[in-house]
């Protein structure tokens, strides 16, 4: 484990994410907890610029190799000035998606394979996290969630990047069983904050947390 604790939010676009994590980061904030906050791409100044670039639909010309370094640039700035710094602090770091999220989208979804891995090594410099939940849903299932957001140049992409990308985050969970939770996405919000909250309570750090 990190000094203090880090927490990553796996899954596919709607998956809903944000949501879980806006509820764990109060309650971890109700109970005492330092929290801090994270997303990707993005998360420092010049992550959220590289998230601008990544996520612009008129950008539709960026080559998949220039897309994965950008995720993997955003993602080494991450660590080194907000993720170290606050674990080492002893704080706990929720973040909203990580080194999973370009295995599955750009491993899988742009089947770019294991280079991935490779690049993202370097990038993140040994961090990686004590503890991914993983929500699971297919993507025709977050449909209906997605309707009337104006969606970014990932997200429009053709369903079949989006169902390998879904069925890689499966084999991520298969291959890393001690790492990641898989949580059905499909279950209501509460259902889903009571199974997160449950599986925390399992670590000494969150001993005695309760719904
Ligand atoms: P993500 O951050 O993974 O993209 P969000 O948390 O933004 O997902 O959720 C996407 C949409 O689905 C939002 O409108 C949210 O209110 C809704 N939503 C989130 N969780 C659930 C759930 N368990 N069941 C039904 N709808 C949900
Ligand atoms: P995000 O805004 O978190 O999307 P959402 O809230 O809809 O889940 O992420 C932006 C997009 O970037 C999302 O479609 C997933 C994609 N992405 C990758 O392709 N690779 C990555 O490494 C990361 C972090 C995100």
């Amino acid at each position: 484990m990190n000094r203090g604790c880090f927490i990553t939010f796996e899954g596919i676009d709607g998956s809903g994410k944000s949501t879980q994590i806006n509820l764990l980061e109060k309650k971890l904030r109700d109970s005492g907890y330092d929290v801090l906050l994270s997303r990707e791409p993005g998360g420092t100044d010049i992550g959220e610029k590289i998230r601008e670039l990544i996520l612009d639909p008129a950008n539709d010309e960026m080559d998949q190799l220039t897309e994965a370094y950008l995720y993997a640039s955003s993602r080494a700035q991450l660590v080194k000035q907000v993720i170290i710094p606050a674990l080492d602090d002893g704080k706990v770091v929720i973040c909203d998606r990580f080194v999973d999220s370009s295995i599955a989208y750009q491993g899988y979804g742009r089947q770019m394979g294991e280079i991935i891995e490779q690049l993202n090594r370097f990038a993140v410099d040994g961090c990686l996290p004590d503890i991914t939940f993983l929500l699971r849903i297919e993507p025709k299932g977050t449909k209906s969630r997605m309707a009337g957001r104006e969606l970014d140049r990932i997200e429009l992409a053709s369903e079949n990047f989006h169902y390998r990308t879904f069925k890689g985050y499966d084999e991520i969970a298969t291959k890393n069983p001690g790492r990641i939770t898989v949580i059905d996405g499909r279950n209501s919000v509460d259902e889903i904050h009571e199974a997160i909250i449950a599986k925390l309570a399992e670590f000494d750090i969150f001993k005695g947390l309760q719904v």
